[in-house]
Parts: structure tokens; sequence; C-alpha cells
């Protein structure tokens, strides 16, 4: 898709127009695999006809599931590293709520919000997800900074499809690489100007990150991973980060003990 046709796309949902079901899923899965699109979209119509109503974050459980079917050269979501963060992500943002006082609702809002940070790396080719060096600026230019875009359009795409409203879920997803001193990306938003939502996951996204292996280095441990965070001075609010300590290392142990 070009960027004007995006663009295009992207004014159109906001407005809310009706955009036809089979057209958004051609859209939605051509950014997670074009070589299978219209295959996909076959079975998106076939998986409707027989189990709708899917419905909110289940649907688009069952159609990233779906993708990684198809995929076949791919570690995808099913079992790559992705899914793992995804999830951390979801379960430390939920931790790190409970613990701010935020009520059941917006707590759960912002866990999905973790559960879908990083759905637009779905479009990353596999061989510079896996890539064993260090990416090249190029190749985090083309490929790494679009994704937190590309993931909200994915969601509100995928929020027509199937009539979810994601309003509050994409912002924590488009926002999740901005810092506090607006040297984040893709849009170098400051301080408040960036979601609370979004805040919250990016201290557990960069948490997780430390804290786990990845093709290009391995782990290190959680304390000194906040030590880390704290010393990087202006990325993140430092009474967020502060609140952020106790849960963020309770919940490392519960994930890890096994
Ligand atoms: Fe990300
Ligand atoms: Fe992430």
């Amino acid at each position: 898709m070009t960027d004007k046709a995006w663009l295009d796309k992207l004014a159109k949902a906001k407005e809310g127009q009706y955009i036809p079901a089979p057209d958004v899923a051609r859209d939605v899965f051509q950014i997670m695999n074009p070589s299978n699109a219209d295959k996909q979209v076959a079975l998106y119509v076939a998986l409707l006809g027989k189990s709708r109503p899917l419905c909110g974050a289940d649907a688009i459980r069952k159609l990233v599931e779906m993708n990684v079917c198809l995929k076949d050269n791919s570690l995808g979501f099913s079992n790559g590293f992705i899914k793992a963060h995804n999830r951390n992500v979801e379960v430390y943002s939920r931790a790190v709520c409970k613990s701010l006082g935020y009520g059941n609702l917006k707590t759960e809002r912002i866990a999905l919000s973790g559960e879908f940070h990083d759905i637009g790396k779905i479009a990353i080719p596999d061989n510079i997800l896996n890539k064993p060096e260090l990416l090249t600026d190029d190749e985090r230019r083309l490929h790494i900074r679009p994704h937190p875009d590309t993931g909200a359009y994915m969601l509100s795409m995928l929020g027509k499809l199937f009539g979810v409203d994601f309003e509050d879920v994409i912002p924590n997803v488009r926002y999740h690489h901005e810092w506090r001193s607006g040297t984040g990306y893709p849009y170098g938003l400051r301080e408040s100007d960036i979601p609370l939502g979004a805040q919250v996951i990016s201290v557990c996204d960069v948490f997780d990150a430390l804290t786990s292996r990845r093709p290009y280095k391995g782990p290190v441990v959680s304390e000194a991973a906040l030590e880390i965070m704290a010393q990087e001075a202006g990325h993140f609010d430092r009474d967020l980060l502060e609140h952020a300590k106790n849960p963020l290392l309770k919940t490392f142990a519960e994930l890890h003990q096994h």
C-alpha cells in the first residue's frame, strides 16, 4: 500500500466512514503477510460465516493466530520472542496499573494495549527481526520505526472489521516508543503529550526488553535493568518509574519462577 492510500484509509477510518469488511481484511492481511493476503481473506470470510460472532480482542487473537499458521517460514507470533514479549508487557502493565491505584477497566484497557503494543512488528521481515547483529540505521528507519503506526493502523482496521472500539488502545500503541525528553519515535512527542497508558507500556516494554534474551544480546538481571532505566534521565517520568519498581520486580520473579 502506498503512503497516500494508507493515509486516505486512516482518514476515512478516523471519520468513522464505513469501509467494506473484505476490503479492510485485505489491507490488514496485506500488512501481515502480503504473499498470503488473498488466501487469508478467503479464510476470514469462511471464519465469519462459521463462527460469527467472534468479538473484541478474541477476534484479533484469532486473526493473529490464523496469520501465524499461514506464515510458513516465520517465527511470527506463535513461538517467537515477540509473542512472549507482548504477553510479558501485558502482565507487567497490569501490575503497574494496579499499584498506581487505577480502576479495573482502565487497568485492563492498558493491559490490552500492552498485549497489542508490538502487533505492528508482524509486518517486519523475519531476517530483520531475527538478525543476530545490531540493526543498521537504515534498517531501523525502514523496518523498526514504522511499527507503532503500523500497529495503530492494524488495530483501527481490525476494530472496524469487528465493530470493536479501540479508541483508547490505539494511542497507547502508536506512542509506546515516545520518550518524555522528545527524543523518541515516530513523532518526538514530549512529556504529558504522551498518553499515560503509553508511558506505562513504555516502562514495561523497556524493562522486558532489557531482562530478555534477544538475537543480538543476552538478558540483564532485573535490578540492573531498573538502574539502567533510572540513568536514562528524561525518558521516563520519575514518579512513574519509582512506582513501577516493586510491581516490575515482583512480576519478573513470578514470570521467571519456572
Ligand atoms: Fe515496540
Ligand atoms: Fe515492545
